[in-house]
């Protein structure tokens, strides 16, 4: 499998920034497309445009998140089908922010990855122990009892993309050492194949804090097969440098 670099603009733009930005992107990742494979998560109301933008690229487009259901009376919600019919081919479920901000529990996000593809979408499924359960040593548990909860077991290593992001490491400017980033993400590889005889194809992101300055260091960790992006995903150039560094 390519390398994944997903940018996870999480609830930035306007309508025409994330144009400008996404024609942006198109123009400068040109060449670094080949390298790997890139996804752009804008907010929801902002995918037709960033769509239209990407259309005929090697650029995906991708959401931030979405609902267990196709449809119904759910207020706010985006259905996966929806995402899917405006051309997404990823999207994002369990980031922290939703776990925090939201309550989102282990079940749940088990629940929109198998919506997701049920729908036909790639879910990046994501983990990762906030700053106080990693300072009492939890580290392995936390990614343990998220992986083993959230992953649909029945997912197969080529249909369902793993992100590994320390709460503490997002937009703080911290990374894990590629030490803890190659450690976590064995443990995520053996938890995986644990029940699926193996984890061959199986793509699993490191996300917290990657820029154009530490992302040659941490894709060549071992395990490692992409980045999970923030805030250096809005920056055109930056995110083609991020682009760029993934191992040939
Ligand atoms: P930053 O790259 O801004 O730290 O955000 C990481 C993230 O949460 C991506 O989903």
């Amino acid at each position: 499998m390519p390398y994944l670099i997903a940018g996870n603009w999480k609830m930035n733009g306007t309508l025409a920034s994330a144009e400008a930005l996404a024609a942006e992107l198109i123009a400068t990742v040109r060449g670094a497309a080949a390298q790997a494979e890139v996804v752009l998560c804008p907010p929801a109301p902002l995918i037709p445009a960033v769509r239209a933008v990407t259309k005929g690229t090697a650029v995906a487009v991708g959401g931030q998140d979405c609902h267990t259901k196709e449809k119904g009376a759910h207020t706010g919600d985006v259905s996966p089908v929806l995402l899917a019919e405006l051309g997404c081919r990823f999207v994002i479920v369990g980031h922290s922010e939703r776990r925090a901000d939201h309550g989102e529990t282990d079940e749940l996000v088990r629940a929109k990855a198998e919506a997701a593809l049920k729908a036909g979408l790639t879910p990046i499924i994501c983990v990762g122990e906030t700053e106080a359960e990693r300072e009492r040593g939890e580290t392995t548990t936390v990614i343990a009892r998220q992986v083993t909860g959230s992953v649909p077991g029945g997912a197969t290593a080529e249909k369902v993309v793993i992100a590994y992001e320390p709460v503490w490491a997002i937009g703080t400017g911290k990374t894990a050492t590629t030490a803890d980033i190659a450690a976590v993400h064995g443990q995520i590889a053996t938890l995986f194949a644990a029940g699926r005889g193996g984890s061959d194809g199986l793509r699993i992101l490191y996300g917290g804090s990657v820029k154009a300055a530490n992302a040659k260091e941490i894709l060549a960790t071992n395990n490692v097969s992409g980045a999970l992006v923030g805030g250096a995903s809005l920056d055109a150039a930056e995110f083609s440098r991020i682009i760029e560094s993934c191992p040939r």
